[in-house]
């Protein structure tokens, strides 16, 4: 397949390439978009064979759910059933943003959206290309990340042209990704209301709104095998890059004497800026120490470096859990298959 590749940086004087892109995603194509967070990769949801090709494309497992992005509240009354007035205020508070609600889904959405489940993940976009393209189509967009399933997710139009070029009907190329980790999922479907996936928006302003609001034991921890978790694609390996990763939970000084000790052909370290100096082994960073939104905004990226720059083993920082600082860790303890070593 030949997949169209659709520059929009400009909103005015590249209107033709949003019509375009819109006119492919109505006859039940995919196009990947840029968002705030991460690329997606975007369909009608209200299609059902469009959805289903969204999960052949990646690779994706049956049995996780996709996103619905809407441009505007009125959208919401034909996809969920139920509108709690916590939701409301969260809807006022977070969006247009990096949050997804999870409520009780509407019959109009095709099974295979909510992969079965009797609800629906709702989010609204602030960034301007995905929203205008969403209006235009007048369609709620159901979208996952558009990377290969358990690969670092997609943060630049290059990264989605590296896993689905030939895959897909379009991408949209635009900007980089300023957020650069996936949404905050919160689940309003159960009582009290539960983060199922930190993200761009922080516990801690999730707190002003949802002041009882749980986190789901998946965020930190590697969940139970074959039980049954809240968000099914906290379950899977993910985000990985090929090279292995394991996360070295220490000073800088111990990090780089036990780096130092391992240092052969393929070890690299993924370390914070300004950490080179110490070690024997190459290095990739990712973000400022103390600067977790910093951290999030490459992350991904540096994950892919390691690839390119021929690492097969990766020995990576941690970052503190405040802030961004939640999202970025559950992403690399992910990345890291759980694997942590306290020095
Ligand atoms: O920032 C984002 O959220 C990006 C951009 C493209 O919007 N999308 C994204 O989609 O990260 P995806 O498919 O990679 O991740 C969706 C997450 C998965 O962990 C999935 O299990 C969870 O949301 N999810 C979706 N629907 C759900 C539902 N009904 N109940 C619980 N979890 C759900
Ligand atoms: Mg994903």
């Amino acid at each position: 397949m030949n997949t169209e590749k659709l520059k929009v940086f400009n909103l005015k004087s590249d209107s033709k390439n949003l019509d375009r892109a819109c006119e492919i995603l109505k006859s039940g194509g995919l196009v990947a978009m840029p968002t705030e967070t991460v690329y997606g990769l975007a369909a009608s949801a209200y299609d059902e064979k469009a959805v289903s090709n969204i999960f052949a494309a990646k690779g994706r497992p049956q049995d996780n759910p996709l996103i619905v992005h809407i441009s505007n509240i009125e959208m919401l009354n034909d996809l969920v059933s139920e509108m709690p007035k916590k939701a409301i205020e969260c809807a006022e508070r977070f969006w247009p943003g990096p949050f997804t609600m999870v409520l009780k889904r509407s019959e109009k959405i095709p099974a295979s959206v909510s992969a079965g489940l009797d609800t629906v993940a709702i989010r609204m976009p602030s960034n301007q290309v995905a929203a205008e393209l969403i209006e235009k189509c007048g369609l709620p967009l159901a979208a996952p990340s558009a990377n290969l399933s358990g690969s670092p997710s997609p943060t630049t139009a290059e990264h989605v042209i590296a896993d689905l070029d030939g895959k897909i009907d379009a991408i949209v190329v635009s900007e980089p990704c300023e957020v650069g980790v996936e949404s905050t999922v919160v689940t309003l479907a159960t009582n009290p209301p539960r983060l199922l996936r930190p993200g761009g928006i922080t516990l801690e302003q999730l707190k002003e709104v949802l002041p009882d609001i749980v986190i789901d034991k998946a965020v930190l921890a590697e969940p139970e095998k074959n039980k049954p978790v809240a968000s099914p694609g906290m379950k899977y390996k993910h985000y990985a890059p090929k090279s292995k990763v394991i996360m070295l939970d220490g000073n800088l000084q111990d990090f780089c004497k036990y780096v130092n000790s391992k240092a052969e052909n393929g070890v690299f370290a993924l370390v914070f800026d300004g950490e080179e100096e110490g070690l024997m082994v190459p290095t990739v960073s990712f973000g400022k120490r103390d600067d977790a939104a910093t951290q999030a905004a490459v992350l991904f990226d540096a994950l892919r470096l390691l690839d390119k720059k021929g690492c097969s083993i990766c020995y990576a920082r941690v970052p503190t859990l405040d802030g961004m600082g939640l999202a970025v860790y559950n992403r690399l303890i992910r990345a890291a298959a759980f694997e942590v070593i306290t020095l």
